[in-house]
């Protein structure tokens, strides 16, 4: 299908510097998401951190702040993370789609989900994140993350556990952080699931293992 907008790609600059790219990522115009974000959200982190999670889009916290994951999807992240037993300053954290969809009702600016087109256009950002930071595991927090990663729909639930491959890394799928504040009664045991996965992609990011395992 042919895209709907112009998308990023002509945006990003050759270089794999992460903080030239951020820069350049402030002025992409790609799709139309960026007119009514305050800002551009990149992904931030060391370029060697091992391990990078990949969440959907910045949400309204994010959007003003400016960084990823701060608001009370983030906080989850973050919890889990450290459950998990990882550092933080091993993870590279980013997102799918850079700018903040929303609609407004009334004062408040509610999350729209990124659609396919909002999602392609956006991959040239994070193509450029993955080439500039080295880790070998990617986590897919979400549909979003998974279908921007690996360029098809992959159901969730289904496929926790199993690894797919981008470029020779490992990249694995879970569920997003916001899926712990949606849930009611099953909302413990999606965070459980959460911290898991993140263990499980932390102790495959430090096996020296040069080829990817398949399980599928
Ligand atoms: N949800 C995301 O997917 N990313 C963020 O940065 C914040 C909330
Ligand atoms: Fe560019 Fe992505 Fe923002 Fe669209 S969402 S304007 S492609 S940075």
């Amino acid at each position: 299908m042919k895209a709907t907008f112009e998308g990023a790609a002509s945006y990003v600059p050759e270089t794999r510097r992460l903080s030239v790219l951020a820069d350049a990522a402030a002025g992409c115009r790609g799709c139309p998401l960026y007119a009514d974000a305050n800002q551009t959200v990149f992904g931030e982190g060391r370029r060697d951190a091992p391990l990078i999670l990949v969440g959907e889009q910045p949400g309204e916290r994010e959007d003003v702040q400016g960084h990823p994951f701060v608001g009370p999807a983030g906080h989850v992240l973050w919890r889990c993370v450290e459950q998990a037993g990882i550092d933080r300053a091993h993870v590279f954290a980013t997102n799918a789609v850079k700018h903040f969809k929303h609609e407004v009702r009334g004062k408040r600016r509610l999350h729209k989900r990124p659609n396919t087109d909002e999602i392609e256009a956006c991959h040239p950002w994070l193509d450029a994140e993955m080439q500039a930071v080295k880790g070998r595991v990617i986590v897919a927090l979400g549909a979003v993350a998974a279908r921007s990663l690996l360029g098809r729909p992959v159901p969730i639930a289904k496929s926790r556990g199993t690894e797919f491959e981008l470029d020779g890394r490992v990249v694995v799928v879970t569920y997003h952080p916001s899926a712990v504040l949606r849930a009611d009664e099953a909302a413990e045991e999606i965070r459980a699931a959460l911290v898991s996965d993140l263990r499980a992609a932390d102790t495959r990011s430090r096996e020296s293992v040069g080829a990817v395992r398949r399980r599928q």
